[in-house]
């Protein structure tokens, strides 16, 4: 079935790269899906591989190949590893091959079948592929099978002089482009229309968080004895994970809720109508900006790009600290909720909410070995305008940062 694959499909579509004709003879394209659709696996279109995510015809991975016109001795990306098909193709062919995945369940999967197909040479991680893989990169060529919006800069920026970076682009209606790097210039050039699942994350403005770990390492009366403010901050970027933590703490979403997602504290039910933000200006795996931290799903969606943490210090009546903390956390209330709920007392609801909230802020500091301080001067009405809320009043704000 493979040979007649390759025959009616690829080599009759034009495909006639020697390395990828082979490549594409080899790979056992079965083994990369379900059982269930291992018989359909060598037919001429995609097939689901779950997470609402497709392993791509066969030609697309053989033009995409041929595209990127792989050597023995190249080191290649490939965005979005979904099955880990066109990874195995790319194996095949070059020395190493560098995967990565959004999907954590999908990496997992790629990882067995390529393990059990015996393709050695392919590193896989779970991560955001608008990012790229700055540790290991400049590389040889770069493969992206999802389609951003727009270009990600930094794929551009981690191929080397003389790659090629082959990526899908566009929304509904999408085009197969070639970006080739000569004398540090950029030459597009158009393939065919194509249509691939949508690039997920920042490329939508959205960072998926870690999940956090849990696992303290100093004890709660440790925690509450050193609980101290810091106003100074080391000038060192957080990560991402310990970003995600500190905002777990803010959300202080319950782990056991079955049915919908609720605060721990303070009431039954603990839905008081807090909204939190993040301004981070200095965080690995992530742009500056200003974001909504949605804690139900423990995500975060950009609403402004750019470091704007001086803009912040100002309306913070000039404190130096928020000009200098990594990322800083910002509560703010529902007006109309807190009001209609509650009443005018349903400002003293909400504060305190948001007090406990801070205070766990604090806590998760400590266990971080980073600092941060409840800051509660500063202009309502700029701050306001900063984040560009209507209808919501600001409560506390945390910069946060490691210590010095
Ligand atoms: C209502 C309130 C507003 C605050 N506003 C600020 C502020 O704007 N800037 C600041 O540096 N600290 C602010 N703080 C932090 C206090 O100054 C801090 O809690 C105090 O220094 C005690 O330090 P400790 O937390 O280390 O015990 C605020 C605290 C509260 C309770």
């Amino acid at each position: 079935m493979r040979k007649t694959m390759v025959k009616t499909q690829i080599e009759a579509r034009g495909i006639r790269n020697k390395k990828v004709l082979h490549a594409m003879n080899k790979v056992p394209r079965h083994l990369f899906v379900d059982e269930k659709l291992a018989e359909k696996a060598y037919n001429d279109y995609p097939l689901p591989i779950g997470e609402g995510q497709t392993i791509s015809q066969p030609y697309i991975v053989a033009l995409m190949t041929e595209l990127l016109d792989p050597d023995i001795n190249d080191r290649i990306l490939e965005i979005g590893t979904g099955s880990g098909y066109q990874a195995a193709v790319l194996a095949e062919i070059v020395k190493k091959v560098y995967t990565i995945e959004i999907i954590p369940s999908l990496t997992e999967k790629a990882a067995d079948a390529l393990e059990k197909t015996g393709y050695s040479n392919v590193e896989l991680r779970t991560g955001d592929g608008f990012l790229g893989w700055e540790e290991e990169a400049p590389f040889d060529g770069i493969i992206v099978t999802c389609a951003p919006g727009e270009v990600p800069q930094p794929l551009v920026d981690q191929l080397k002089e003389g790659g090629k970076l082959v990526i899908p682009v566009g929304e509904m209606f999408q085009q197969l482009q070639v970006f080739e790097k000569k004398n540090n210039k950029i030459e597009v050039s158009d393939s065919i229309a194509v249509r691939f699942v949508p690039m997920t994350g920042i490329s939508q403005g959205e960072v998926v968080l870690p999940r956090p770990k849990y696992k303290g390492r100093i004890s709660v009366e440790e925690a509450i004895s050193r609980r101290t403010s810091i106003r100074s901050y080391k000038n060192k970027a957080l990560s991402l994970s310990e970003v995600s933590q500190m905002l777990w703490a803010a959300g202080g979403r319950r782990t056991d809720a079955v049915t919908e997602a609720s605060r721990t504290f303070p009431s039954a039910g603990g839905r008081y109508p807090v909204t939190i933000y993040l301004f981070a200006g200095n965080v690995t795996e992530m742009p500056a900006g200003l974001y909504r931290y949605q804690w139900e799903e423990h995500k975060l969606k950009m609403i402004k790009a750019g470091d704007l943490r001086n803009k912040l210090a100002e309306v913070c009546l000039g404190q130096e600290m928020l000009k200098n903390a990594p990322a800083t956390i910002v509560f703010s209330a529902l007006e109309k909720k807190t009001t209609s709920r509650y009443g005018e007392r349903g400002r003293r609801y909400v504060s305190m909410d948001v007090a406990h909230a801070g205070e766990n802020l604090y806590l998760q500091a400590v266990g971080l070995d980073l600092g941060t301080v409840a800051v509660g001067s500063f202009d309502d009405k700029e701050l306001e305008a900063l984040i560009g809320v209507r209808g919501e009043f600001p409560l506390y704000v945390f910069p946060f940062g490691k210590l010095k």
